[in-house]
């Protein structure tokens, strides 16, 4: 399949690209640092002319130093503007990134109603790259419901790269607090490999019309303690909906990652446990 792929100069977006790549896709590189600005509607089509599907991951992200109005503009005009092109291109599949940011309980927006958390849990959102996630996803939803083109909208947590697991191991050891303040992340995270897979796999799995899929490890990044030790000491307060599952496996991640393995027919291979 000839794929658009927004954001191809990223830190995920090289990964993306690697395992189009070797799964023999066609790649159709979009990035700012290339001079394609996801804000004009004419290069986002004429990238796209001939692609059947498209991998969105062009966004500012969640830098305190960026202006605002420059991280809605990108982030949701840009997502327009890939939706209108498919529309008027007649490309049926958009792959989205979104975030766990959607939600907004993460990066310390507000306390999470219960755990494990799930696609059910609220969103809440007020920060603005979160804010612009969470509208994104709408967009995606209603966009799909009126033109029945296909939107996976991903959520990745904090994506790990291979060379992150020894630097989050050190930084534990030398300042131990550090894990969990100031914010804690639930322990989530997604290996950067594993997140590119799911991001293929939306490409070609059976159609969901529109997802919302959180992706993340089976585990929890842990210095020791196990999931629910975890709570106990930084939310002992937030309602707990875990059953057995956790009495199975301590270490299973507060974040459900089923509802992205049953549509994207995803496993996510690396675990804390076994890159530590
Ligand atoms: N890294 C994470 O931990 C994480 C977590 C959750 C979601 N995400 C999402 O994954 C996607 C990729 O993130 P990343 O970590 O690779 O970030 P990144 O900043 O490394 O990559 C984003 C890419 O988008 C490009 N871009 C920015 N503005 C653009 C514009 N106007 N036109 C065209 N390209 C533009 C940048 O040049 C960059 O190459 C983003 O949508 C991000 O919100 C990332």
């Amino acid at each position: 399949m000839r794929v658009l792929v927004t954001g191809s100069q990223g830190r995920i977006g090289r990964y993306v690209q690697a395992q189009l790549e070797e799964a023999g896709h066609t790649v159709v590189g979009f990035d700012v640092t290339a001079g394609d600005d996801i804000r004009d509607p004419a290069a986002v089509r004429a990238a796209a002319e001939g692609c059947a599907g498209i991998i969105h991951m062009a966004a500012m992200l969640a830098d305190p130093k960026d202006d605002p109005n420059d991280v809605m503009h990108v982030n949701l005009q840009g997502l327009w503007h890939v939706l209108t092109t498919a529309e008027a291109l007649g490309i049926r599949r958009i792959v989205s990134f979104s975030s766990v940011n959607a939600m907004g309980i993460f990066i310390g927006e507000s306390v999470p109603d219960f755990f494990p958390i799930d696609e059910s849990h609220p969103c809440r959102p007020g920060r603005p790259y979160a804010l612009s996630k969470y509208l994104g996803e709408e967009m995606c939803g209603l966009f799909s419901r009126r033109t029945g083109i296909t939107t996976v909208c991903l959520r990745p947590p904090w994506v790990c790269f291979p060379e992150s697991y020894e630097r989050v191991c050190q930084r534990w050891a030398e300042k131990p607090e550090s894990e969990w303040t100031p914010i804690w992340e639930y322990g989530a995270f997604c290996d950067v490999r594993d997140v590119a897979a799911a991001a293929v796999l939306g490409l070609t799995c059976a159609d969901p019309g529109h997802a919302r899929l959180l992706l993340c490890a089976d585990d929890v990044m842990t210095s020791g303690p196990s999931s629910r030790e975890l709570i106990a000491k930084i939310h002992p307060e937030v309602e707990w909906r875990g059953g057995e599952p956790y009495a199975q496996d301590p270490f299973r991640s507060l974040v459900d990652n089923s509802r992205a393995k049953a549509v994207l027919g995803w496993q996510p291979r690396y675990n804390w446990r076994d890159m530590n």
